[in-house]
């Protein structure tokens, strides 16, 4: 629970994900964390009841949307329609998001610590750029070309198959890209002297990945699956 004692830092060891909060409402979590909400309030000119409300408030609502993913037992049980509906909403949006987020976080970082970690960031920030284009165009191309034929063609015929083959072959493209992420950053282990903003940035790429290996897992094994199925093959 927040109260007006509650140091800025503890918010965010906590729940990293508030660093975005203290963005956008200019609070300093970085060099001034261990000043209590009463302490910022003050220098604000705000109420500090009213801070500590604002910021519980907003822990709740992020909690409140986190895991609201479909599961994988669920998933197979639903429809064609029922899939493609939870794929867009549970993933495509959630991993869109967070490319959007982790862009701007991912520059400041290479910039921050390029004297000691500039190597190993400069990899990542490319293959970051390759990763985000990469699913961003195969997004849009299950949503506007493939899943509507999908659709539209409940027994799967020669062309359509060959729109859902590309898509497997676009999976293993992102796949590979993420590997090499993976092996670059050993699984997105921060170094010592990493700030909030480094080890934010990578929990949020290690969320996006896990994302990403669940989604491509009920496509191409799932979805895609069931639906050469219909056409008995
Ligand atoms: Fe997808
Ligand atoms: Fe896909």
């Amino acid at each position: 629970m927040i109260g007006i004692k509650t140091k800025i830092e503890d918010v965010v060891k906590t729940d990293n994900s508030m660093i975005d909060f203290f963005n956008k409402e200019k609070i300093d979590f970085c060099c001034n964390g261990h000043m209590t909400v009463e302490e910022i309030a003050k220098e604000k000119n705000i109420d500090a009841n009213d801070l500590a409300k604002k910021i519980q408030g907003a822990i709740k609502s992020d909690n409140s949307n986190r895991e609201d993913i479909m599961n994988i037992d669920d998933f197979k049980n639903s429809d064609i329609k029922e899939m493609i509906d939870s794929l867009i909403i549970d993933h495509h949006k959630r991993e869109r998001d967070l490319l959007f987020e982790i862009d701007p976080l991912l520059n400041k970082i290479l910039s921050v610590h390029f004297a000691r970690h500039g190597e190993e960031l400069m990899k990542l920030h490319s293959l970051f750029a390759d990763l985000k284009k990469e699913l961003e165009e195969h997004f849009v191309k299950e949503e506007e070309i493939t899943f509507p034929l999908m659709l539209e063609n409940e027994s799967p015929s020669q062309e359509v198959i060959k729109k859902v083959e590309e898509l497997e072959t676009d999976h293993e493209e992102a796949g590979d890209i993420i590997k090499e992420m993976i092996e670059l950053t050993d699984w997105f282990e921060t170094p010592e002297d990493a700030c909030r903003t480094y080890v934010h940035t990578f929990n949020l790429l290690e969320k996006l990945v896990k994302d990403v290996f669940i989604h491509i897992f009920k496509e191409n094994s799932i979805m895609f699956e069931k639906y050469r199925e219909k056409g008995g093959k």
